[in-house]
């Protein structure tokens, strides 16, 4: 049974791989809200074993927050003679602790035998102040060095889960209800057509030509996050989707 289903697996796949703008597609089975632990457990391991496989000299790896990129860095490990260093995709999304990507970039280092570097800015911060932020150096030296990053790596939210996880505001909540936002990545909210809705006023990576400079990888998983997945391959890019069973039938059906 278990060398079916793995062919099966392999077999969605490769169909998804003709069809998606994507260079690859892993699959893990299961549904990643039925078993969150034990899905987040898979995508974790396949999509650290993804990004060290893209390690070139001593790169720099651009990584989102969530519980998702959490078991992702529990899994990384050191590989020999590389040094990789790690930079938040974002200042501060108001996101618990433990899933903020400043504090997954440690986690990572720390696995991976790496560095890191941390962005800690607000982002319930007023415009002016943000704009004035991004004039520091110390600020700048972290924007510039995500920005060049060799890999990307980062998860998918639905959007509403996500304002209410941040605690939006009730304008912001009403504008991601009333805009139809289906998917957050990046503190970007998109519609299912790939239209930004509302952005998280935070500081972060530039996401527009991303797949020109790096490798990104996207791993999400659970059935509540189907549309939000669809959405993201129209609103952003990525290299590799690495997603559970559930997402691979919705996609599917959908291309
Ligand atoms: C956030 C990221 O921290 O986690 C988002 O900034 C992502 O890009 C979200 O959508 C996903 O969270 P989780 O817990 O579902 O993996």
């Amino acid at each position: 049974h278990v060398l079916k289903e793995g062919s099966d697996l392999h077999f969605i796949e490769q169909q998804l791989m003709e069809r998606l703008p994507v260079s690859h597609v892993k699959v893990v089975p299961g549904d990643g809200d039925e078993s969150p632990d034990d899905v987040k457990t898979l995508l974790g391991k396949e999509a650290a074993k993804i990004m060290t496989s893209f390690y070139q000299e001593d790169p720099v790896v651009t990584v989102t927050g969530g519980s998702t990129m959490a078991k992702v860095a529990d899994y990384m490990q050191p590989v020999d003679g590389v040094k990789p260093t790690f930079v938040p995709a974002r200042g501060g999304l108001g996101d618990q602790h433990e899933y903020q990507a400043n504090s997954i970039c440690v986690q990572m280092a720390t696995r991976a035998n790496g560095d890191y570097r941390l962005l800690y800015v607000p982002d319930s911060i007023g415009e002016e102040l943000h704009a004035k932020m991004q004039q520091e150096p110390t600020i700048l030296d972290v924007l510039q060095l995500m920005n060049r990053a060799d890999i990307v790596i980062h998860g998918i939210g639905d959007a509403q889960t996500m304002a209410r996880r941040r605690r939006a505001s009730d304008d912001t909540m009403k504008k991601i209800v009333d805009d139809e936002a289906v998917g957050e990545s990046f503190g970007y909210y998109f519609d299912k057509n790939g239209k930004t809705v509302h952005r998280a006023n935070s500081i972060g990576l530039a996401i527009d030509n991303l797949k020109e400079r790096s490798q990104i990888i996207t791993v999400a998983g659970g059935a509540s996050k189907r549309d939000a997945i669809s959405a993201y391959l129209k609103w952003g890019e990525s290299d590799v989707l690495v997603i559970d069973e559930a997402i691979a039938h919705h996609l599917l059906q959908e291309y």
